[in-house]
């Protein structure tokens, strides 16, 4: 009876084809509504442009500045571009971004980031220098240019308070001037899909869409000019960072939320909000486990029925523990001791139980992001009139890293929903500080004539 009950939790994750068909073709109708006049503003997937128009060509060159923020690490980079042999020389440093920065002004958080800027350039010798600089920004910004930015809303684990509405480039300046010990000249604001499609696009020039799977969820790719109706203009293409994160904000997929999605949700910074980034991103898949744990031990089904204070509490799921218990290299004995590490007592069959309840919501996050994936690229296919479509897509993020599991599903997904598309995969090894320079020497190439 125990082993019912259970089943019946686990199968409430188990996507039939037909449920997984169902959220490709929702996601394709709001890709459409995004890019349409008419509908763009009230569209969940945001479809926003980028001004990103084409792809580096290897004639780039120079020294530039990048930041890297809205991941699990706050990078400040130095990258040193050589054109011709396409070579690339990076030097960065992580600096941590203390819960209360996160969580504080917008002033105290763009001082810490102009600090950081600070000590990096103190510790390369470089104060002084006036590096023209990238800032790759992972949320979602209002574009008019590719300098200029406005914050949409926070998104993942950040909160800071004046910033929404505001552009992100003026707010990077002012701090700057604040300061007043360095100048640099913030020549692009990126999306961290755009900066992963760019560095692997400098390699693979087929690479037309950046995915991240990682603390949060989103994709970028190439849309056609003519589809894109808030931008003028008809010839080329841009880069549309889709923002696809809010998927199902509008009740789309209700149909397959389950209670403990709603409960992540709602115990979530903010509620509401970034349903279908709470279904398949590192930062939520542990919660997910976890109220799924506290349920079962409500019924009596874990933890000889004890709900620990550990278990109460928020957050103690990361990646890198989903991906631990999930490793089949890993003897239950030691899956055990990674629940006892995360201060859960557990007994043999309780490890047998939480592995499970791992599988079967990475597995769902996979499949739910190869969905998306697949609406994507059988986009790109019909667009262009393609009986086949062959295509690379750069990927990042610490899920789609660290996960046994993770990225075969995906790809298995990706396959079986878009049979007509030959989808590659190439690992973003340098992260989007990288291509957030490209990014940066393109622009910097293109504003010369001007001046
Ligand atoms: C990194 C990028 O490599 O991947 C970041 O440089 C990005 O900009 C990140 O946000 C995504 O992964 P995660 O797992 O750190 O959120
Ligand atoms: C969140 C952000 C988005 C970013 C993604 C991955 O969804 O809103 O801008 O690309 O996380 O980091």
């Amino acid at each position: 009876a125990q082993r019912k009950q259970i089943d019946k939790v686990l199968a409430l994750f188990q996507l039939t084809r037909e449920q997984l068909d169902g959220v490709q073709h929702k996601m394709r109708a709001e890709l459409e509504y995004g890019l349409k006049r008419k509908t763009h503003a009230l569209a969940t997937v945001k479809m926003l442009p980028t001004y990103v128009c084409g792809m580096p060509d290897g004639t780039e060159k120079g020294k530039f500045l990048a930041l890297d923020l809205g991941g699990t690490n706050f990078r400040v980079l130095l990258v040193k571009i050589r054109s011709g042999r396409k070579s690339v020389r990076m030097y960065n440093k992580i600096f941590a971004i203390p819960l209360e920065i996160m969580q504080g002004t917008g002033e105290e958080l763009f001082d810490h980031i102009v600090q950081c800027i600070a000590d990096f350039l103190d510790y390369m010798g470089l104060k002084g220098a006036q590096l023209p600089l990238g800032f790759t920004f992972s949320f979602p910004c209002r574009q008019t240019s590719i300098d200029r930015g406005t914050l949409v809303g926070w998104t993942k684990g950040f909160k800071a308070t004046d910033c929404e509405g505001e552009d992100v480039v003026d707010m990077l300046r002012e701090a700057i001037k604040r300061r007043n010990e360095f100048d640099l000249d913030i020549v692009a604001v990126v999306n961290d899909t755009v900066g992963t499609m760019m560095t692997c696009g400098y390699e693979d020039p087929n690479c037309e869409i950046g995915l991240i799977a990682g603390t949060g969820s989103n994709v970028c790719y190439m849309e056609e000019m003519r589809n894109i109706e808030l931008v003028e203009g008809d010839e080329g293409k841009m880069c549309i960072n889709t923002e696809w994160g809010g998927f199902g904000d509008n009740d789309c997929i209700d149909d397959i939320r389950t209670q403990y999605d709603k409960e992540v949700d709602e115990g979530s910074l903010n509620p509401g909000k970034q349903r279908y980034e709470k279904m398949t991103s590192g930062m939520y898949l542990g919660e997910i486990v976890r109220q799924i744990l506290i349920d079962l031990t409500k019924q009596g089904l874990l933890f000889r029925g004890q709900i620990s204070e550990r278990l109460r509490t928020r957050g103690i799921f990361e990646t890198k523990f989903l991906s631990q218990i999930e490793s089949d290299r890993l003897a239950l004995l030691q899956v055990r001791r990674i629940l006892q590490q995360l201060g859960l007592d557990s007994t043999c069959e309780d490890s047998i139980v939480v592995k499970e309840v791992c599988g079967a919501v990475s597995r769902r996050a996979a499949q739910l992001c190869g969905a998306g994936l697949a609406a994507i690229v059988e986009k790109r296919r019909e667009d262009q009139g393609l009986e086949h479509l062959k295509i690379t897509v750069g990927v990042d993020g610490t899920l789609y890293k660290l996960h046994p599991h993770f990225s075969r599903v995906l790809q298995e997904t990706v396959k079986e929903l878009a049979p007509r598309c030959d989808v590659g995969f190439m690992l973003s090894e340098d992260g989007s500080g990288k291509g957030a320079a490209l990014i940066t020497a393109v622009a910097k190439r293109l504003q010369q004539p001007r001046k």
